[in-house]
């Protein structure tokens, strides 16, 4: 599968409900009073600093939801420290969101295709978005500094890495936002450095700085699909083409999850900093005020909160792949047997694309199980009828999983997960991965899933996990709060901004 296609063509298949398009203008201006009242609510980060000169940052979100979620929190951060905030993505993507992020300013730019790119290649959208792109986001900065709102720092997705040089010449202070793990990131980069050679071999084992020994099936998906699509894998990898222009480098990472490489990475990049978990902040110290869920949806929820209030405590085996990525039906009915035949209750978020996979026996309520097609994940996660969850390890589900001290099964599908996969089993040890089947095929058969889900709720092993992992939850609270490494990290790049103000 191709990253920038699941992304950004399979997306807008799985959305029925369409906005209207947001014009830039209006937004900001209705936004305008809002953030009047923001104003006098936020703190500001030192004495000297007013409402008018406080810093202006244009956070931007790559259009994807597991993009625009970790950049939606941090951006509440910011704010909660006294900074302005506006979000901007693209006009196509806002169009397919179910709503629109209520607590903040958002502004758009074009990535070429305002109207819809159903159809268009990854190749030829990231093309004409590279054309377009850059161009809108400078008639952006124009506009909003005409309208008294001139933009100080832009915190671009380090996906869009040409937002950098769209800042330096603009003499704004460029921050790349790093939305996966640290070791992903590590990997990449050593692409672009050219220390590791794609194609890779089957026997190929990778030894990276600071990071365990990978074997071939711990790596990012993209190297194994490089010699038929490699632009794939270029995408990735050009994050890291300019990153060393850039002023700061934010990771969505904690410091205490990876010291020996958040070390590494900050003698590479000297102003690497980990700002994570960017997740609700009602899942950590509660720090921002009725901060309970994100903010935008791709999927309509549904409701499964009663259903688990019924179940006794760490009885539920909660399964999800996230927001992208496709099972095949053989996959979906190994998973669906390993649920009936563990014989424990099961919550099964299966998106409504995915539905006409499961086997045609298979009840979607049952005795035992329930199966949705969307839910809050992260009241789900926080329920105390939840016993393990079954995932994908997209770096979200991974990260808030983690800070809930969920322990997890791992079954990564694509893109960075195998490495999260990886962390997770290995350096965390929080979690198991449910093994493939001897074949080429790539399955997890159900026995192999079974087998994890007892070892999980009943045996020795799963109590050893689930006390690493809760272990690991109190890390993470501790380097979220006040006094907190990204606490810390997040105040230092705040406190830098100050005096850059040119409003
Ligand atoms: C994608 C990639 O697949 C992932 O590997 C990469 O790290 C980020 O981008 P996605 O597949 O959507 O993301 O997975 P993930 O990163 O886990 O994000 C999913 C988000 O959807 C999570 O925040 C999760 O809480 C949310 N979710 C999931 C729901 O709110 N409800 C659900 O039913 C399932």
């Amino acid at each position: 599968m191709n990253y920038c296609g699941a992304y950004l063509i399979l997306m807008p298949c799985f959305i029925n409900i369409v906005f209207p398009c947001i014009n830039k203008k209006n937004t900001h201006t209705q936004n305008k009073n809002k953030n009047k009242k923001m104003e006098i609510n936020h703190k500001v980060v030192t004495e000297n600093t007013t409402i008018a000169n406080r810093p202006h940052c244009l956070v931007l979100a790559f259009p994807a939801q597991g993009h625009i979620n970790p950049m939606i929190q941090f951006s509440k951060l910011l704010v909660h420290e006294g900074v302005k905030v506006t979000l901007c993505t693209t006009r196509s993507f806002i169009k397919k969101l179910q709503n629109l992020p209520p607590s903040m300013s958002l502004e758009s730019i074009s990535d070429g295709f305002d109207h819809g790119f159903e159809g268009i290649s990854p190749r030829i959208y990231i093309t004409k978005f590279l054309q377009v792109g850059p161009q809108t986001l400078i008639e952006l900065l124009q506009n909003l500094a005409q309208l008294g709102y001139p933009v100080d720092c832009i915190i671009y997705d380090s996906f869009m890495p040409w937002a950098l040089d769209v800042a330096k010449n603009n003499g704004i202070i460029g921050a790349s936002y790093l939305t996966q793990n640290m070791g992903v990131n590590s990997i990449y980069y050593h692409v672009q450095l050219g220390k590791i050679k794609v194609p890779i071999s089957d026997e190929d084992e990778i030894l990276l700085p600071s990071m365990p020994k990978l074997q071939n099936w711990d790596l990012p998906s993209f190297f194994f699909t490089y010699e038929e699509e490699p632009a794939q894998l270029k995408f990735l990898v050009d994050q890291f083409s300019n990153i060393q222009n850039a002023d700061w480098v934010l990771c969505n990472s904690i410091y205490e999850l990876d010291k020996e490489i958040a070390e590494w990475t900050t003698k590479i990049w000297p102003k690497f900093r980990s700002v994570g978990p960017n997740i609700p902040s009602m899942i950590l110290d509660n720090r921002i005020k009725d901060d309970q869920d994100y903010e935008v949806a791709q999927f309509k929820r549904e409701d499964c909160i009663e259903w688990l209030d019924n179940k006794p405590k760490g009885s539920v085996i909660y399964v999800s792949f996230g927001s992208i990525v496709p099972l095949n039906e053989e996959q979906m009915g190994e998973i669906a047997y390993a649920l009936r035949d563990s014989n424990h209750y099961f919550l099964w978020v299966v998106r409504a694309s995915e539905e006409n996979k499961l086997p045609k026996d298979f009840e979607k309520i049952s005795e035992k199980g329930l199966i949705i097609t969307w839910c809050s994940q992260l009241k789900v996660l926080q329920h105390e009828a939840i016993a393990c969850f079954v995932t994908h390890c997209g770096w979200n589900s991974t990260l808030e999983t983690l800070s809930l001290g969920v322990p997890t099964i791992a079954m990564p599908q694509w893109s960075d997960q195998a490495t999260n996969a990886k962390y997770i089993v290995d350096v965390w040890k929080v979690g198991i991965r449910a093994p493939f089947d001897d074949d080429k095929k790539k399955i997890v058969r159900r026995e192999a899933l079974k087998k994890c889900i007892m070892e999980m709720v009943d045996g020795e092993q799963g109590k050893e996990i689930k006390k690493n992992a809760t272990q690991l939850k109190k890390l993470i609270l501790e380097a979220a709060s006040v006094g907190g490494s990204s606490h810390g990290n997040i105040l230092e790049f705040v406190n830098s901004l100050q005096g850059t103000t040119c409003g």
